[in-house]
């Protein structure tokens, strides 16, 4: 089975926490997209979504499905998206597509978080996927002096910009033995819009896809 089919298995599971009624939250990426197909499905259950980045919204649309803007939303009883690494305490490593501050947004805005992944995902500890760091243009290289100063080795992301107008650092060769404090630090550097770690508000239910079906860890 191909790394895509056990992304596919995770987010035809993730199904299941969808209630009638509900506006979900929906995320960014390839697991993220098989989500999407799978609610296309049931469109006429939902009272509509709120998208996690421009990609998804557009997607989304494509499908026929109603996307709101957070702001009208209010708070979000499910929020559906994928992860860069993910270790069994639920804590994760998002941002490879580059949409983590939103992603970041409306997790802290949903009741349930439920992540989905395929299983190549899930680490002992995070840190082996470069770290994302979403900044402000003129603070770009102010906040990778800081980031070395902690041990990491960023690396701007090359004709990245993200849909918030900013730019990445993609940082290196971090071990995160502490990642809810290791998030603190780097969200208090200035310039700093989001450091794409999910340790402070982590997800809810993690969901394996595998070649043997899907694990369910919460
Ligand atoms: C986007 C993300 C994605 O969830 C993450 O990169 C996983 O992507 P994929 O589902 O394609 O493996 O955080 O910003």
């Amino acid at each position: 089975m191909s790394t895509d089919d056990a992304k596919r298995r995770a987010a035809e599971a993730a199904i299941d926490y969808v209630e009638s009624g509900m506006v979900v939250g929906v995320g960014t990426g390839s697991t993220a997209n098989h989500f999407i197909e799978c609610l296309a499905g049931i469109k006429s259950r939902l009272d509509g979504t709120v998208a996690s980045s421009e990609a998804t919204a557009l997607r989304l649309k494509a499908h026929g499905i109603q996307v709101l803007e957070l702001n009208a939303a209010g708070t979000l009883p499910l929020y559906v998206d994928g992860a860069d690494e993910a270790t069994r305490q639920l804590q994760l490593i998002k941002g490879g597509g580059g949409a983590l501050t939103r992603e970041k947004v409306v997790a802290a805005a949903s009741e349930k978080f439920v992540c989905i992944a395929d299983d190549s995902k899930l680490v002992g500890y995070l840190g082996k996927f470069p770290l994302p760091v979403e900044v402000i243009p003129m603070a770009r290289s102010f906040v990778a002096r800081e980031l070395v100063k902690l041990h990491g080795q960023p690396e701007l992301r090359e004709g990245f910009t993200t849909d918030n107008g900013n730019l990445i650092l993609d940082v290196f060769n971090l071990e995160i033995m502490q990642p809810a404090e290791l998030e603190t630090q780097i969200n208090q550097i200035p310039g700093v819009v989001t450091v794409g770690l999910f340790a402070r508000r982590p997800a809810d239910v993690l969901i394996l896809g595998s070649a043997d079906g899907v694990e369910t860890l919460t």
